[in-house]
């Protein structure tokens, strides 16, 4: 697979796992810290994956938009990893993973305002103030970026989502504030987790996220325009990244379960990478104690199974 795998085995596998998703449906919580994302219909299913060659598969409601919230981390790093020398990112961020919980402010006050990774949200709100210090209008890059990759000009921030978090930024407005403390965040603090909040507000579907995310399964390379988007250098370090980290606190069962890199986010979706043959998009609102998908995490394992991918052996 996939070489040996027909389009329509493919579509009758996706419609298989979203069949299959629905007996998962009523587990778990969506997330309501956020009280945006609390109002969405919590029991909806969606997949999508985007192969090498820039196809695309897609079942349930996989055309559907969510809010990606974390996984807008990723697309924010490979924006920093584009355009900033390696020392200017990694000498404020580690690449550990943290053990603790996405919003976990314990350990960055030990280990004196450096996030682990630039995945929890401390990290993610770190990499966001040096774009934030670094380039005009990055609010706007963000939103190019996501249109780009997923060859979709109609990608937008939700802005109702966008102002519900500010709205609610106690938790990132207090991790940001102890980085600055630190003298590890430069800027103004609401100007950054505004910026930081209209990422995680775009709105994108499955199959949306699939495309933008091919370029990992492609040695950097996006699919659909032939561009180069990280070198294969770059991009085999942002993959063993999400492998490590990806899942915050349930990155190791995720690897164990599923055995790809990935990242999740409160929205409900989940993105893994299949190295060399596809990126794959699943969703679904309902989330585990982690901040995970639960109907999601259920479908990439039935996925890879289904399969038969596994790039760790
Ligand atoms: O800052 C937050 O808490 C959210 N905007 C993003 C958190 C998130 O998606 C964690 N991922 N599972």
């Amino acid at each position: 697979m996939p070489e040996t795998c027909s389009p329509e085995v493919l579509q009758t596998l996706l419609d298989r796992v979203a069949q299959e998703a629905r007996q998962d449906m009523g587990e778990g919580k969506v997330a309501d810290y956020i009280p945006a994302l609390a109002q969405v219909e919590p029991d909806q299913f969606g997949i999508a994956l985007c192969d090498v060659e820039g196809r695309v598969f897609q079942a349930g409601a996989g055309d559907t938009p969510f809010s990606i919230q974390s996984i807008s981390k990723v697309l924010n790093l490979v924006i920093a990893m584009q355009r900033l020398p390696e020392e200017d990112i990694w000498t404020r961020v580690g690449r550990e993973p943290s053990g603790q919980a996405f919003n976990s402010i314990v350990q960055l006050e030990v280990e004196r305002g450096v996030p682990r990774n630039p995945f929890i949200n401390a990290g993610a709100l770190l990499v966001t103030d040096i774009l934030v210090s670094r380039i005009m209008s990055i609010q706007y890059l963000m939103r190019e970026q996501a249109r780009r990759l997923s060859a979709n000009p109609t990608i937008n921030f939700d802005t109702r989502v966008a102002r519900s978090e500010m709205d609610h930024k106690a938790r990132n407005a207090a991790l940001a504030y102890l980085m600055k403390a630190y003298g590890n965040l430069h800027g103004e603090v609401d100007e950054v987790l505004e910026t930081y909040f209209h990422g995680c507000a775009l709105s994108m579907s499955c199959v949306d996220v699939a495309r933008a995310f091919a370029f990992l399964a492609h040695r950097g390379i996006n699919p659909h325009d032939g561009s180069e988007v990280l070198s294969p250098q770059q991009t085999r370090q942002l993959n063993a990244l999400l492998l490590t980290c990806g899942l915050y606190d349930a990155a190791g069962d995720f690897a164990w379960r599923v055995g790809l890199p990935g990242k999740s986010g409160v929205g409900g979706g989940i993105v893994a990478i299949v190295p060399g043959r596809m990126s794959i998009c699943v969703w679904s609102p309902r989330l585990d104690s982690y901040g995970n998908s639960v109907a999601g995490l259920r479908a990439l394992e039935r996925l890879v199974d289904g399969l038969g991918v596994a790039p760790l052996g």
